[in-house]
């Protein structure tokens, strides 16, 4: 039992033995099974070609999320429920959402359309990260022939009507319940550790300082299927409770460093509603319903885009080393490039949010050259209190302006006990420069980083003292323009 994989395969149970766990569940599909609906257009985790339903237990019923299968590990699957596009067409009937797809003209080619389908039919039975505007939906599925247009009419079509049951009532809560109480698995050809609670996370992990500790698999997935990187041990977070876990503490709210950015988004965009809106343009919504912001941090990008956020907000990180802890300022864990705060065996617990004061002016800006699912080239964030027109506190961060996401002291202290006035925002914009060097990369020149940096503090003062003047590009105008574009 150790060594199989389990789940549930349009309700019926799949057990897959000796495998690589490093094979993907895409791999698994089409190469193993002959589910060839389902496509690999990037292998990447950009296109959505890949598109397939997981679920997963969740109370008394099965909580649905789209995922992109490229870059999920099959061993990932274990214990959960699967629908790919050969699941949705009944007694040679195709599901409403095909035929609508059909009507309105939403597929000419076809490469992309299961992965549209699987997405549309994810928002028709209520799946996770779906309730927002069907652009925001399907940003993570590309197409390259059809435009958007007429998907997003199969979209509002779909909206119109009731959402067709979930008919896959054989995946039983008892069923599911039966899967999810199974023995974790233990790799095969490599080793792959599934812990199930922190204790045994803090262990394996210990015993395995070497290993590579797979959450979400956004960024490992693509070591594997792009850089074809040997991952001999791996140790998969996603079945300790403890680390999803969003808890309020004392000040603030704890958040297990395996939540996903779907299930963290309502929390911190209640705290920080600018944080949530940024996060609605962080991947897509199947890379939101894998990624972890755990995994976020630990990767340690210079462009991860929750650093700047979460350092702004005075946020601490806890890690865990063999069970025993310790607590740092999330700044303090980034100490140069591909260079973290963190000791061989030592992982990432959680992230504590502070609760903001109610006066707290926080802004965040992400600038990529496409709103919705793109890397950011800058993202900078901003957290002042005034007192009287004074600046009485600053705490700034910018990502995409050094090796490592940095807070912007020479700036802070350019602000702190001045007036709140163009002549101090300007020199703080200066003291930038002290700040940070960037770099020329494919995603921007170090002189555009600079200006859109200094640009960024500007927009700051602008909404905080003439807020009737638009200072950025709003999510509904971007999401027209991609559809008249
Ligand atoms: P994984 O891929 O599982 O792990 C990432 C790294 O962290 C690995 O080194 C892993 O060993 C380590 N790790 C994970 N959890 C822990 C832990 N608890 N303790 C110690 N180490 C740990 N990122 C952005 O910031 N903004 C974007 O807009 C964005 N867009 C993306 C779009 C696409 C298409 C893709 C594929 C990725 C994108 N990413 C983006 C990157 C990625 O989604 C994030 O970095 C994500 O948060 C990583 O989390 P994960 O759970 O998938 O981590
Ligand atoms: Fe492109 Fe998976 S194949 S997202
Ligand atoms: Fe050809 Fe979308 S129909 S890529």
């Amino acid at each position: 039992m150790g060594e199989t994989i389990r789940f549930l395969l349009d309700g019926q149970a799949q057990a897959v033995r000796g495998v690589d766990p490093t094979r993907t569940l895409l791999e698994h599909l089409r190469g193993d099974l002959r589910r060839t609906g389902t496509k690999e257009g990037c292998a990447e985790g950009d296109c959505g070609s890949c598109t397939v339903l997981v679920g997963e237990p969740d109370g008394e019923g099965v909580a649905w999320r789209a995922v992109n299968s490229c870059i999920q590990f099959l061993p990932m699957l274990h214990g959960k429920a699967l629908i790919t596009v050969e699941s949705l067409a009944r007694d040679g009937a195709l599901h409403p959402v095909q035929q609508a797809m059909v009507d309105k003209h939403g597929s000419q080619c076809g490469f992309c359309t299961p992965g549209i389908v699987m997405s549309l039919y994810g928002k028709a039975v209520g799946a996770s990260g779906t309730d927002a505007p069907p652009a925001e939906v399907l940003a993570g599925n590309l197409c390259r022939c059809t435009g958007y247009g007429p998907i997003i009419e199969v979209a509002k079509a779909i909206e119109a009507e009731p959402a067709p049951e979930v008919d896959f009532s054989v995946v039983s809560d008892e069923t599911m319940l039966d899967l999810s109480h199974d023995d974790p698995v233990q790799g095969v050809t490599r080793r792959w550790l599934a812990p199930r609670s922190l204790d045994q996370l803090a262990q394996a992990f210990a015993e395995h300082p070497d290993a590579t500790i797979v959450a979400g698999a956004t960024d490992v997935g693509l070591w594997v299927t792009k850089l074809r990187k040997p991952l001999e041990t791996l140790i998969d977070i996603g079945q300790v409770a403890e680390l999803k876990a969003i808890e309020p503490v004392e000040g603030g709210v704890r958040i297990g460093a395996g939540v996903r950015y779907v299930d963290a988004m309502e929390t911190l965009s209640g705290l920080y509603p600018e944080l949530g809106a940024m996060m609605r343009r962080l991947g897509s919504t199947q890379v939101r319903n894998s990624g972890t912001i755990g995994g976020n941090i630990a990767n340690g990008s210079p462009i991860g885009d929750m650093p700047p956020a979460l350092i702004a907000a005075g946020a601490t990180l806890v890690l865990n080393h063999g069970g025993e802890r310790r607590e740092m300022p999330l700044e303090a864990f980034f100490i140069d490039y591909g260079k973290q705060n963190r000791k061989p065996g030592e992982f990432v617990e959680a992230v504590i949010a502070p609760a903001p004061r109610p006066d707290l002016i926080f802004k965040v800006f992400k600038l990529s050259k496409r709103f919705d699912q793109d890397i950011s080239a800058v993202c900078g964030a901003f957290a002042l209190t005034l007192d009287g027109g004074v600046v009485t506190s600053a705490r700034i961060a910018f990502g995409g302006m050094a090796g490592t996401p940095k807070r912007a002291s020479a700036c802070e202290a350019a602000l702190v006990g001045q007036a709140w006035s163009e002549a101090t925002v300007e020199a703080a914009m200066a003291a930038l420069d002290a700040d940070y060097t960037p770099l020329s990369d494919m995603r921007a020149s170090a002189a555009y980083r600079a200006l859109t940096a200094r640009n960024m503090l500007r927009k700051v003062f602008i909404e905080t003292t003439s807020p009737g003047v638009v200072a950025r590009v709003e999510p509904e105008s971007a999401a027209q323009e991609t559809l008249n574009g």
